[in-house]
């Protein structure tokens, strides 16, 4: 009897069933999602957009949007990846109750969405990173904007510098990856969220100290709503999008790995408002110090790496404040790309059960090859323009102006009209524990009428039929 116990037991092999991969808690949650909207996108995106488009009048714009499209946005994401507890293609198959409308498309969409944005992404991310080598340097610590306008220029018109930054930018972020949720994403962020937060305040304290600071304070503050064009409130509309990383599935990926217990309502209320107050302090970072020396904002792209350091060169410690913004803006993308990654990444281990390992290495190859078309669209690739745009303005201009809106818009869409009420209020008020069902109630309200119309106006906007 034994004997024959023995046996079986050493034929029956032991099933290893992988652990769910899921963050800590409340903080490593939050951390981690914030660390995926707090990016490029505050100290790039945000101050180049608001500076060309009239400042506060933009901002508050962008505090609607983000309010009734990015906020209902993300809690639906969240909502439906924990509930199917899968990454986003599976996500929407799962808790699809008409099977012959094919919804995993948003998550589809979203697969192709990430390798877009990261095409470009990195490659910004890789100018950070030679700005923080040059910036420990003299070469663009100067206040002549002719000699950082050609430094900026030597970098992007030279293909192997800038493949070579781009792909160091890929590795850093797959060595990452490989660490796994908790031990990589939720690690990572945490470690670098509070550093990138302190490094910040220092420079809007040097900033806000400057003689004639209260100037470019006037510009954030105070709406001068005649700026506000037509195409301003759409363009604020986009960069709610992508500030919040939604409307492709990081954060229904994101919210696979929420624990049963989290508040998703909260949790998503703080990570909006902790990234707005990130993209407030880098305007304040920015616009204060850019007025105390008498230079238009409304420069657009060019701000971050012509018009910043010959700001910096001006000040008293500029140097040291120069290091300091460059590495804070990198640390900045980092938790943004880890989340960029992830969706892919999850995708393949999902779907083909790919060992963590391979999945990350192959995502993290291909993003190099399409990002090879971003990285040399300043030199090798200067003459294509599929559209008339090269191929890192069409990644920009098509994720965030046609993907994320209509990710977004069918996001919504399936979980105002198709999930169902019942579902909904279970899911975010954890079954009844939680006692937000009023909450609930104005969410399913606002995610039903509210953000499909808003975000159509978006999309509308995308296709030009509102004229430039
Ligand atoms: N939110 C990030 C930023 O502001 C960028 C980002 C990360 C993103 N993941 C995303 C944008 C997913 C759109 C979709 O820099």
């Amino acid at each position: 009897m034994e004997a024959t116990l023995d046996k079986a037991r050493a034929e029956s092999k032991p099933t290893i069933v992988a652990k769910p991969e899921r963050f800590t808690g409340t903080l490593g949650v939050i951390v981690a999602t914030l660390g995926s909207a707090v990016g490029l996108g505050n100290i790039w995106k945000f101050p180049s957009l608001a500076g060309a488009n009239g400042g506060a009048a933009f901002l508050i714009v962008y505090i609607l949007c983000t309010l009734l499209i990015g906020l209902p946005v993300m809690i639906s994401e969240h909502l439906v990846g924990r509930t199917a507890r899968a990454e986003a293609v599976h996500a929407y198959t799962k808790l699809n109750p008409i099977k012959k409308i094919p919804w995993w498309l948003i998550g589809a969409f979203g697969v192709a969405s990430a390798y877009l944005i990261m095409a470009f992404y990195t490659e910004v991310a890789g100018w950070v990173i030679a700005y923080v080598a040059r910036s420990l340097g003299s070469s663009i610590f100067t206040t002549d904007p002719a000699v950082t306008g050609a430094a900026f220029g030597n970098l992007v018109s030279n293909p192997w510098l800038s493949l070579a930054v781009q792909w160091g930018v890929l590795l850093f972020i797959g060595l990452i990856i490989l660490q796994g949720v908790a031990g990589g994403i939720e690690k990572t962020t945490k470690r670098v969220m509070p550093v990138l937060l302190g490094l910040l305040v220092l420079v809007v304290i040097r900033s806000l100290t400057l003689k004639g600071a209260g100037e470019g304070v006037k510009f954030l503050f105070q709406p001068d709503f005649t700026k506000l064009t037509g195409p301003a409130i759409l363009t604020a509309m986009g960069l709610a999008f992508f500030k919040l990383s939604i409307g492709m599935g990081t954060m229904t990926t994101y919210g696979s790995y929420y624990g049963d217990d989290q508040n998703i309502p909260k949790n998503a209320l703080r990570v909006m408002l902790g990234d707005l107050s990130v993209s407030i302090l880098a305007g304040l970072a920015i616009f204060p110090a850019v007025f105390a020396y008498g230079i238009e904002p409304g420069i657009g792209a060019s701000l971050l790496f012509i018009t910043i350091p010959t700001v910096f060169a001006s000040m008293p410690f500029g140097h040291v404040f120069m290091v300091i913004f460059f590495v804070l803006a990198f640390l900045a993308a980092t938790g943004a790309m880890l989340s960029l990654v992830e969706v892919p990444t999850a995708f393949l281990v999902e779907q083909f059960k790919f060992s963590r390992k391979k999945a990350t290495v192959l995502v993290v190859g291909s993003l190099g090859a399409v990002g090879t078309l971003a990285a040399l669209s300043n030199s090798v690739l200067a003459d294509v323009k599929p559209f008339g745009l090269t191929f890192f303005d069409l990644f920009d201009y098509l994720s965030s102006n046609v993907l994320l809106p209509i990710g977004g818009l069918l996001i919504v869409v399936f979980i105002g009209w198709v999930l169902g009420w019942n579902l909904i209020e279970k899911a975010l008020t954890n079954s009844g524990k939680l006692k937000n069902t009023g909450v609930v109630r104005a969410f399913f309200f606002v995610t039903r009428f509210v953000t499909p119309l808003l975000v159509l106006i978006v999309l509308l906007n995308g296709f030009g039929v509102f004229g430039k």
